[in-house]
């Protein structure tokens, strides 16, 4: 496989903005794959229809091009919400593998970051990133992110959804959030972003 980088981690892990900047560092193209089941939800919810309704979730799925949507709304609080309800569903999961793998397939190679990146959809990425925080952590820097944004930011309801989602994410049969046997964790806690983008570095310099 060429020069793959699967990131996973959960909601507001950081693993997002490290796989922004790993992307730049090595000149690989970049695929938030959150944005694909976030795009998913949006298109059902568009259209007044369930987020369960798995015929229509598949449908919509199938024909998803991002461009059509409005990314600050893709990335807005009830859209993670709606994104992992959906995400849940076997269904859409598969509607969705080939357009991962294509990207992951670049002749250049590519930076992947998600929830199964490494155990599913590139089990033979060259790195694989396992991108962790205390859910405490993850609340304070999406409460900061969304104040960033101008959006309604309460703390306290922010970390009861990063709980909610971890919990919907681990459960679910079908690609459960988990690190793969061979990703290397890291726990971003204790470190600021440039201390967080030096550590996935070394990562990726070790096993390339
Ligand atoms: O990473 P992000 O918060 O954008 O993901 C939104 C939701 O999409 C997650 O909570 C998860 O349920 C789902 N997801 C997934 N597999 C991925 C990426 C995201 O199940 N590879």
């Amino acid at each position: 496989m060429s020069f793959v980088i699967a990131i996973d981690g959960p909601a507001a892990s950081g693993k997002g903005t490290l796989a922004r900047r790993l992307a730049a560092h090595y000149s690989l193209p970049h695929l938030d794959t959150g944005l694909l089941y976030r795009a998913t939800a949006c298109a059902l919810l568009e259209e007044g229809l369930r987020l369960d309704d798995v015929e229509s979730a598949v449908a919509a799925a199938r024909s998803l091009s991002l461009t059509d949507f409005d990314e600050k709304r893709l990335r807005a609080r009830d859209m993670g919400e709606a994104a992992s309800v959906v995400a849940a569903m076997p269904a859409v999961r598969a509607a969705l593998v080939d357009m991962q793998r294509g990207f992951a397939a670049r002749p250049e190679g590519a930076v992947l970051d998600g929830r199964d990146i490494g155990t599913v959809i590139c089990p033979d990425a060259k790195v694989k990133i396992f991108v962790t925080a205390a859910p405490e952590t993850r609340a304070t820097r999406r409460a900061l992110e969304l104040a960033r944004a101008g959006e309604e930011a309460d703390y306290t309801a922010i970390l009861e959804d990063v709980k909610k989602r971890d919990a919907r994410d681990s459960a679910r049969s079908a690609a459960p959030l988990k690190a793969a046997a061979d990703a290397v964790t890291l726990d971003t806690s204790d470190l600021d972003i440039e201390e967080a983008f030096a550590a996935a570095r070394g990562i990726v310099e070790k096993a390339r």
